[in-house]
């Protein structure tokens, strides 16, 4: 505290000092008038002028009914000299809290270099409480760097990382931030390939997340109802005696986004989810999460356009790690600067 008394004093030292006239006292020339009266430093009068007696320099007490006088000629003396700032920034701060309130995932100015490459740059993104978004972009956009970023597993250079208003993720480890209800689905399949469908998705269940669990009797059944929920929601009701080795690729992606449903996330991202797959399964796919959007959001990251198309949700194109282009996806795809880096490649 003495410290920062201290440097305030001296500062209002420094902005009296500014204030004074450069001629020394009795110069008089300028000063009086631009800068007002100095209680250190009065300027003499100017010759000639009439001296007044010294209680007329004294104004008269003001009327206690009297309109409140504006006082002029005073030079304003902060009583912080960044005090103007920081309420600018406390200001923009209130502002920003404010926008993001409401949002699920807000992105603001993150950057996020490797030895002097900027893989993010000044990137801004807010994705809505159960909306689902298409991001695209060129190789190396940026996109699962950007992914890496929402889970904790890069931290960012600068800028804003909320999840559902108020939660800073760039304080937090990846495993938190799991369990937070943010799921993240990488682009190969990561399934038990020694255990059935249905045990995978059990191994996956979230423990102690239902109240239900404290009544053990029902915890089964409880359990049983989920796991028949999540087989319907991927698709593999059929399979789920099957090993997960003997499923085909599309279906173990499936199986993993069932996984993640398990830990019954609010956001979930899923990178490239349909590389590899057949026509069918990439339809599938594609009404496989506009079923799982109806109850969180998803953040899928794609290249390929017939899938995104098939999404029908508002698109991201990600280029040298910022915000490209957005909208839906005949605006992006018509939009020139997309063309250029991305569809016309
Ligand atoms: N850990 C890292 N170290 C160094 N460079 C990295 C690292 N991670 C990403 N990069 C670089 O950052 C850039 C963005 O990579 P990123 O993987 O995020 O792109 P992407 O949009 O996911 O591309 P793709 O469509 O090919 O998957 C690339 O140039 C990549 O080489
Ligand atoms: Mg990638």
């Amino acid at each position: 505290m003495a410290t920062t008394t201290k440097v305030v004093d001296k500062v209002a030292e420094d902005v009296r000092a500014l204030a004074r006239p450069q001629g020394g006292v009795g110069d008089g020339g300028g000063y009086a008038e631009a800068a007002g009266p100095s209680t250190t430093h009065p300027p003499a009068p100017a010759a000639g002028a009439a001296v007044r007696p010294a209680a007329d320099a004294m104004p008269a007490e003001p009327a206690q009914t009297a309109e409140p006088v504006a006082v002029r000629d005073e030079p304003f003396v902060s009583p912080h000299p960044f005090a103007t700032e920081m309420r600018e920034r406390r200001l923009a701060a209130e502002a920003n809290g404010r926008a993001r309130r409401d949002t699920l995932l807000y992105l603001n100015g993150v950057t996020k270099s490797f030895d002097g490459f900027k893989a993010i740059n000044n990137l801004s993104l807010v994705i809505q409480k159960g909306e689902m978004r298409a991001i695209i972009g060129p190789n190396g956009a940026g996109k699962t760097t950007m992914m890496d970023i929402i889970t904790g597993k890069t931290r960012p250079d600068r800028g804003e990382v909320y999840f559902a208003g108020d939660v800073d993720l760039t304080h937090h480890d990846e495993a938190a931030i799991a369990s937070m209800g943010i799921g993240r689905k990488f682009q190969k399949p990561t399934v038990f390939e020694s255990h059935t469908v249905e045990d995978n998705i059990r191994l996956s269940l979230s423990g102690s997340r239902s109240v239900l669990d404290a009544l053990v009797h029902r915890k089964d059944e409880a359990e049983r109802q989920r796991i028949e929920a999540i087989l319907e929601t991927i698709r593999l009701k059929d399979k789920r005696k099957t090993f997960a080795a003997n499923l085909s690729h599309g279906q173990k992606q499936w199986l993993e986004i069932g996984m993640l449903l398990a830990q019954d996330p609010e956001l979930l991202l899923v990178d490239e989810p349909v590389a590899g797959m057949t026509d069918a399964e990439t339809e599938e796919t594609a009404r496989l999460l506009r079923d799982i959007a109806r109850t969180r959001s998803v953040v899928v990251v794609e290249h390929d356009m017939h899938f995104v198309r098939e999404l029908g949700v508002k698109v991201t194109c990600l280029h040298e790690g910022s915000v490209l282009s957005e909208g839906t996806l005949d605006k992006v795809s018509a939009d020139p600067k997309v063309i250029e880096v991305y569809l016309g490649r």
